[in-house]
């Protein structure tokens, strides 16, 4: 049994409401603050395609809207052999929100990996650069 089962599985609940009627890639995301509590999110597609906003990019902006500002892991569930690592453009939000957490990348098969976020993205640019 994973640290994160909750987690995975917030995940994997928040992907059932995943909008992604161009793609049909259904992505689902959990980001867990440092006091427990779990922000769900789901891919949003639309027509002009490019402001399609990913699954990991929304658990973070509902969790800092909601005024979350620290967190200590990020699940990400898809239905696919290949576990989902999150894209360039989320690595990004997720370093600069969530600093060198777990990233948890897992399937509706019950497959999972646990990465960090300094090995998914070694370089960053953030705030320390400017
Ligand atoms: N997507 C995510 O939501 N998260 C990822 O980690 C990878 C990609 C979405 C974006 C788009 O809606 C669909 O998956 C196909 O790229």
């Amino acid at each position: 049994m994973s640290e994160y089962e909750a987690l995975i599985a917030a995940a994997k609940k928040a992907r059932e409401n995943a909008h992604a009627k161009f793609s049909n890639f259904l992505v689902g995301a959990a980001l867990r603050t440092k006091s427990g509590k779990i922000y769900g999110g789901c891919n949003v597609e639309n027509a002009t395609y490019g402001l399609t906003i990913c699954a990991e990019r929304v658990a973070i902006f509902k969790a800092i809207s909601e005024g979350e500002r620290e967190f200590d892991a990020i699940a990400v569930a898809t239905d696919t052999d290949a576990l989902t690592p999150p894209c360039g453009a989320c690595r990004q939000l997720i370093w600069e929100f969530c600093g060198d957490v777990p990233v948890i990348l897992s399937n509706l098969a019950g497959k999972f990996e646990t990465m960090r976020m300094s090995a998914l993205f070694p370089k960053p640019f953030d705030a320390s650069n400017l």
